[in-house]
């Protein structure tokens, strides 16, 4: 963690603060790096949104959400109290931009949260630049959906540069907030036991799970244009893919990571008609029961009948020496049984086995889990003996290493934005996602996309409560492997 003193950042500007995600995720952050001594002393934080209110009635709305959270501690309340400011307007305007003047002037270098509908960043950023809020030193930070696909994406990143430099560009991903997804950057390369395995020789395949047991809810206008292909696939988990198959970088400087990346992105095997046929599937939540719960379907969510996909799976090529012949099995999806993130690196068997009899049958090839969500945890099984006189029998065991007892501070479990807003704040992009990056994962995406129209292929049903559609075993179980 840095220091409060390498920070000099004076103003943390929040668009759309009145909105779910600052309500959610970025004040309760902000109110905990507080709590730790993080935040820089004279720090202001200023919401915007055009709902009427003044300071007061802000500050009034944010302790009282930080209330329903847990309860809030006084002191560090008095001290974050007296940074919020706020700011009522549309910053699409000359007036909402001039609001902001008046209240960041003078504060620089000042970064500015875009928690806002993506649809208005490229006239928030016209508006804020012409109003003289965005200056060449202006870090900008910008939350997904960047674009819908690689036109929008590539007209969005375009207004964004016409005010500011990449350098001053901060793209959120917040799984990278995640702290074992950083974690698996320590598990490759502080280690010198797994590079060496890290390649197709050893390993046989990946797997990435993001499953949620939530709908979709209420965010159905948004998510019914963009479907798990779109909300998850293109940022969250080919990030998560990117990590496990990049090269190491010479360092962790940003650029060094990202640049890794990036060639990750560029080596996907692009999906056409035949291969999304074989390699895909799509599908979509009926009713079921969810957690003991009965569930709705996504349909009667969105009160007419939709093509949008809930879920999907996809076997995933990464075209290069070190991954070729290695599937990546992707799959994500709302409504699934449990709630359960993880990465799995299955190993090859050995190549000869030395055991008879039972002993033989006992063998079971290691496997790497790294789960992030519910718990952390990372945990590797591996063979040894059954005590005993009896003949030999053998055992598959995890060494574990739960991470959730860890935490520097007795475990608390962050929220992934808190490293990424004083990322932010800092100025250190490793963790953001950069321009390239971005349009790379589109690419791969709309190519997907744009095989499923060519090919036909529509959600097939599957019920709320269930791992998803019948293809998305078959997909992977044809290749004579099984979902962990
Ligand atoms: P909401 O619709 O809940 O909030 C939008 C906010 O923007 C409100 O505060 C709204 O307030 C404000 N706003 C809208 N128009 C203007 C305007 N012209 N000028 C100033 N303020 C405006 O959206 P979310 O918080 O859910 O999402 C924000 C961003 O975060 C989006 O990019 C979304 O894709 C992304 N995101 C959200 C996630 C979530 O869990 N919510 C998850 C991942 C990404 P008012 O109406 O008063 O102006
Ligand atoms: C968001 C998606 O980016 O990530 C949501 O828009 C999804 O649909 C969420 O629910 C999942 O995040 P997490 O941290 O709860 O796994």
């Amino acid at each position: 963690m840095p220091t409060p003193s390498a920070l000099t950042t004076s103003a943390l500007v929040i668009l759309g603060a009145s909105g779910d995600l600052a309500r959610r995720m970025l004040l309760p952050s902000l109110y905990n790096l507080d709590a730790d001594g993080l935040l820089p002393a004279g720090l202001s934080i200023v919401g915007v949104a055009r709902s009427d209110m003044d300071a007061d009635a802000w500050r009034q709305e944010v302790r009282e959400l930080l209330q329903a959270r847990e309860p809030i501690d006084e002191t560090v309340w008095a001290r974050f109290a007296e940074r919020l400011d706020y700011c009522a307007g549309d910053v699409t305007k000359p007036e909402g931009a001039a609001c902001l003047k008046g209240r960041v002037d003078g504060r620089r270098p000042l970064v500015i949260f875009f928690s806002l509908s993506p649809s208005l960043y490229t006239a928030a950023c016209a508006s804020l630049k012409a109003g003289g809020v965005i200056t060449d030193s202006t870090r900008l930070v910008l939350e997904k959906p960047i674009g819908r696909d690689l036109e929008t994406s590539r007209s969005i990143n375009a207004a964004v540069a016409a005010v500011a430099d990449e350098s001053n560009v901060f793209r959120i991903d917040h799984y990278l907030g995640k702290e074992t997804v950083q974690n698996l950057i320590a598990l490759r390369f502080a280690n010198s036991l797994f590079e060496p395995l890290w390649t197709s020789q050893t390993i046989d395949h990946v797997q990435i799970t993001v499953a949620e047991t939530q709908a979709v809810g209420d965010r159905w206008p948004y998510y019914d244009d963009y479907g798990a292909i779109r909300d998850m696939l293109q940022n969250h988990m080919l990030q998560l893919l990117c990590l496990v198959a990049m090269e190491p970088p010479s360092d962790l400087e940003p650029d060094a990571v990202r640049n890794e990346k990036v060639k990750v992105l560029r080596s996907l095997r692009p999906f056409d008609r035949a291969s999304a046929q074989h390699d895909s599937v799509r599908g979509q939540y009926g009713p079921g029961m969810v957690e003991g719960e009965k569930a709705s379907s996504y349909e009667a969510e969105v009160g007419r009948p939709s093509q949008t996909e809930t879920f999907v799976a996809l076997t995933a090529h990464v075209d290069n020496w070190r991954w070729a012949g290695v599937p990546f099995f992707l799959r994500t999806g709302k409504r699934m049984p449990e709630r359960r993130t993880e990465i799995v690196i299955q190993f090859k068997p050995v190549p000869h086995s030395i055991f008879g009899g039972a002993a033989q049958g006992d063998l079971v090839a290691n496997r790497l889990v790294i789960e992030l969500q519910p718990d952390e945890d990372i945990s590797l099984t591996v063979m040894n003996k059954r005590p005993g006189l009896g003949d030999v029998r053998l055992q598959s065991m995890p060494l574990s290493l739960s991470l959730k007892s860890l935490g520097e501070d007795g475990g608390r479990r962050r929220i992934a934005y808190e490293r990424l807003l004083l990322d932010a704040l800092r100025g250190d992009q490793t963790l953001f996602v950069r321009r390239d990056e971005i349009e790379a994962a589109w690419a791969f995406v709309d190519g997907v996309a744009d095989a499923w129209t060519e090919a036909g292929m529509t959600p097939k049903p599957y019920p709320a409560g269930s791992w998803g559609p019948a293809g998305a075993f078959a997909l992977i179980e044809r290749s004579g492997r099984a979902w962990n």
